[in-house]
Formats: structure tokens, sequence, C-alpha cells
């Protein structure tokens, strides 16, 4: 399996926020990869909020609230907004930092096999786009969240870049 991570960093002076887009290319020939292959492990993104686009092959997985692993389908023209550990600290925890995870699934499977016969493109490419507060900026509850019992306790202020 070949993997390429490209990082493309450009600032979008919005203020305190930047955006960081990434392209992740990944060849998958159907030879190599296995069920359950892990692709990317079980994390959560550091940064404030993860913008994924639609795959060409299924295979990431989220975790809810409760705990349910649950598969990623993202409809046609649709975007998954997934929260990361920034926009847990300025919430004060009232929104959780999703993990997930990327693995070969049978579906990962049948999207190979289905786009060799169709002599379809084996590369895997999804782009996503994080955005992160700047790192000068103090990170803490902020707003209604900084009221919250327990929450200044939890998430004291910090440098963002810390
Ligand atoms: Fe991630």
């Amino acid at each position: 399996m070949f993997h390429l991570h490209l990082l493309s960093k450009y600032r979008c002076t919005l203020s305190a926020l930047s955006l960081i887009t990434s392209l992740s290319v990944c060849f998958l020939p159907s030879g190599l990869l296995q069920l359950n292959t892990v692709c990317a492990g079980f994390h959560q993104d550091l940064n404030a909020f993860t913008v994924h686009g639609k795959s060409r092959y299924p295979g990431l997985y989220i975790w809810t609230r409760d705990g349910k692993k649950v598969s990623v389908k993202v409809p046609d023209g649709c975007l998954l907004v997934q929260a990361g550990m920034q926009a847990e600290y300025a919430t004060g925890g009232h929104v959780l930092a999703g993990f997930h995870e990327v693995v070969v699934q049978p579906k990962t499977i049948e999207a190979i096999e289905a786009a060799k016969k169709s002599e379809k493109s084996l590369w895997r490419i999804s782009s996503t786009c994080f955005t992160h507060f700047a790192s000068d900026r103090t990170l803490q509850p902020l707003g209604k969240f900084a009221g919250v019992a327990g929450a200044a306790d939890k998430y004291p202020p910090i440098k963002v870049g810390q």
C-alpha cells in the first residue's frame, strides 16, 4: 500500500482562525490490502474543527457521544464536520472531540474490486480541511461555557499553541 499525505498550509486570517488543508492520497491495490488493515489509527484531532469531503472508498469510523462505533457514509454533495480538541476546550466539554479511525472494511474491498472491474482509479483521495484557533490566542471555555460548573478547572486557560 502506498500512502502519501500532502499538506498545504495557508492561513485565512479571519482574526483568530486559521485553515490548513490536507490532501491524503492512498493507492489501494487489493492484493496488498486485507480486511481490518488500519490506515489511520484511533484518535482525536488536535484542531478546532475538521471538515471531511466524501472519499471514493469507505473506511472512516467515528464514535458517537455514547461510545457507539459507526461507519461513516457521507451523502453526495455533503461534508462531514467533526469537532476536535480545541472545540472541546472552548466549549468546556459541551462539545466533545470526536474519536475516529480509518480501517479497511468489507465495503472498502468491494469498492476496490468494483473499481478494478470498471477500470477506475485505485487511488483513495480524501481532502480534509483542518481549522485551528490562532496559536497565540488563549484557549479556555468561552461565553456561556465559562460559567459551567467544573469547566474552568478541567479546561484552565492555556495558549492554543501549547
Ligand atoms: Fe483525524
